[in-house]
């Protein structure tokens, strides 16, 4: 594990990180699977975060055990309907709905001068950070669209490094989806975890919610 004193960034996830939109994803896709009647599995929560769009609708199709019954067109046409679903739950996203101790650990980050970068697979970030009010904190964000691979792929996350102008290992990276951890870990970046320790287990640091996440904290445990 790096020292605390070599880390100059730190790369955040969106969803479940900043937010709790990782919730509105799940109804949005749950209500799809409801649609084209997909039972709807536990274990989708936790598999879908993190993923892209897309890739999101791949594990649900492959579900029904004969994801090629449906064309490109109908594919795109699905992506459509979880998105505009998810949209109309953004409505009610407003300041209020920052995770606890976010604006104050972003604000503690940029006082003592660390780089701040957002590593999202979602489409929708910008639109998210606006509406949180979070957008100025922030001074690199990957678009998702130039990404050759996804979470767990480390692309994003060694891409907002170099944005930053840093090395990974100069970064910490926070998630809060198994995925995202792997993400983490693959880039070299100091992986913090955020929930529940059997989800993840691979993370280097971890706490159980964002109120936790203060440089202090963060210092303890990279002793
Ligand atoms: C990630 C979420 O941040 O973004 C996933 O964890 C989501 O659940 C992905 O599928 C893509 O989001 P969007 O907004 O582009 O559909
Ligand atoms: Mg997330």
């Amino acid at each position: 594990m790096p020292k605390f004193e070599t880390i100059k960034g730190v790369l955040f996830d969106l969803d479940g990180v900043i937010t709790d939109t990782s919730v509105y994803h799940e109804q949005a896709w749950h209500a799809l699977a409801d649609q084209l009647q997909i039972d709807w599995q536990p274990q989708f929560a936790e598999q879908l975060k993190g993923v892209s769009r897309e890739a999101s609708l791949a594990v649900l199709l492959n579900a029904t055990g004969h994801p090629d019954a449906y064309s490109a067109e109908q594919k795109a046409q699905f992506a459509t309907e979880k998105n505009d679903r998810y949209l109309a739950l953004l409505q009610q996203l407003s300041p209020a709905s920052i995770a606890p101790g976010m604006t104050a650990f972003l604000t503690e980050l940029k006082a003592q001068d660390y780089r701040i970068g957002l590593a999202s697979a979602s489409k929708n970030a910008p639109f998210v950070l606006e509406r949180l009010g979070l957008s100025d904190y922030f001074q690199a964000r990957v678009d998702p669209t130039t990404l050759h691979k996804g979470k767990p792929d480390p692309e994003i996350f060694s891409r907002c490094a170099e944005l930053l102008g840093l090395q990974p290992a100069e970064c910490l990276g926070i998630e809060d989806a198994q995925a995202g951890i792997q993400a983490i870990n693959a880039s070299g970046a100091v992986s913090v975890g955020i929930g529940a320790k059997d989800v993840l287990a691979a993370a280097q640091i971890r706490f159980e919610t964002t109120a936790e996440l203060t440089l202090a904290n963060i210092r303890q445990q990279l002793k």
